[in-house]
């Protein structure tokens, strides 16, 4: 195993020496990120190649936060597992996928990693900052004890979690119609409270009272208090041509509001789905709505898709084929069940070519396809370690791709300060 002595101080690195923490054995340390404590804060070593010497970078991509224990070493570099930024051994970010081949990435990328990392007497010490020791101590035969792995850094400003007062005022997903037979009920849970619905007479009631239950898009919705988010319209619930198949209903521990911008993004899409769409092509155009937004992506030649948000956390993506007049929409509604549990519910509207018909086989194959992909977003979403949504801009790093989560992030930061306007 090399072993490194040299001390690499961080540009720009400043006082005070707060001095040498010994954070794992140089043994434990190999090609896979591994998380440790050094003066309070959380941080990953790791080695970028085998053998090579041990690098320390902060815990989470600055991008959309993901904790980089979850990163992987790819030719050298730490690979960001959600849309494939890369990092070098001094925290330089080198690559930005949706950039294209011939962006480049901007300084605020890059990550800070401490003043200094070192191996010596088999364990690997870590400077957090510039220490007037240009070396760690000699253990001198005494088993050095690493402190705890403290927490993740959080994000500075507000983030909207499921629990948010806001989330009062809304609308929310919390059956399947068909869960809810006449004379029967279901029980529920949303904003961290139980509910139960009852179907009596045709009336839908909730108990407690809710301000409002009622049935649509073949769902059970619940709004707690007087609801200002405004409508999600789905076109293709009416249109004859269009084939309605649900996805199964699944739950995750990330927030909704994390959630609804994974679905929304569409950068993740060669990284954590290749093969799944043709070659995506960054160019974007967002229009802000009342009560949300909608974005037109290319997603290829002759493809295109056009995402509406509502808030809080409701999605429409149609995805049009423009040569064959085909086009496949998937509606996301998300429960906010309590802070760490989300239910999600997700419908498929497949529309074939003019005078084509689907067969059953090919509609369960892409509710197969969709569920696959969906399972995939939800593993990603279950490493995210996220309280919520950050709604303050400078808490994550935006890049042009991101143009619909931003747009995401602004109609949630108005939604949960106050009123919306209603839709027309
Ligand atoms: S690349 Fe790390 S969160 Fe996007
Ligand atoms: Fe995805």
């Amino acid at each position: 195993m090399a072993s490194s002595w040299t001390v690499r101080p961080r540009p720009g690195a400043a006082a005070p020496a707060t001095g040498w923490y010994p954070v794992a054995r140089s043994a434990q340390v190999g090609t896979t990120p591994l998380p440790v404590g050094a003066g309070g804060r959380a941080w990953v070593v790791l080695r970028l190649r085998p053998g090579a010497e041990v690098t320390a970078l902060p815990p989470r991509c600055p991008h959309r936060l993901v904790p980089l224990v979850h990163a992987t070493v790819v030719d050298g570099r730490l690979q960001c597992p959600y849309h494939g930024w890369q990092f070098t051994a001094e925290g330089r970010c080198a690559e930005i996928p949706s950039l294209g081949p011939a962006g480049t990435p901007p300084p605020r990328a890059d990550l800070t990693g401490p003043w200094a990392v070192e191996e010596r007497d088999g364990w690997v010490w870590l400077a957090p900052e510039r220490t007037s020791t240009v070396r760690p101590p000699r253990s001198g035969g005494a088993v050095p004890t690493p402190e705890p792995v403290p927490a993740l850094p959080t994000p500075a400003g507000p983030v909207l979690g499921n629990l948010d007062p806001s989330l009062e005022h809304a609308w929310h997903p919390v059956a399947l119609a068909e869960e809810l037979h006449e004379g029967g009920y279901v029980q529920v849970r949303l904003l961290g409270r139980n509910w139960t619905v009852h179907r009596r007479g045709g009336v839908l009631d909730a108990d407690p009272p809710a301000w409002g239950v009622v049935e649509r898009h073949g769902l059970v919705w619940i709004a707690p208090a007087e609801p200002r988010d405004a409508p999600l319209t789905v076109p293709e619930a009416t249109d004859p041509r269009a084939v309605r198949a649900w996805l199964p209903t699944t739950r995750s521990g990330a927030p909704a509001g994390p959630l609804t911008d994974l679905l929304l993004d569409a950068a993740h899409v060669p990284v954590v789905h290749p093969g799944t769409a043709g070659a995506h092509e960054p160019v974007t155009e967002v229009t802000p709505q009342a009560g949300g937004s909608t974005s037109v992506v290319s997603t290829g030649p002759g493809r295109r898709t056009t995402a509406v948000h509502r808030a809080p956390f409701r999605l429409r993506l149609r995805t049009d084929e423009l040569d064959t007049g085909a086009a496949r929409t998937t509606l996301f509604l998300l429960q906010p069940e309590d802070d760490d549990s989300t239910r999600v519910f997700s419908c498929l509207f497949l529309t074939p070519p003019p005078g084509t018909t689907l067969t059953a086989d090919e509609v369960a194959a892409e509710v197969a396809a969709a569920s696959a992909v969906l399972a995939g977003d939800l593993e990603l979403a279950a490493g995210l370690e996220s309280t919520g949504l950050p709604l303050l801009p400078r808490d994550e790093l935006h890049v042009p791709a991101d143009a619909p989560g931003v747009a995401l992030r602004r109609t949630l930061a108005d939604f949960a300060a106050g009123p919306l306007r209603r839709s027309a």
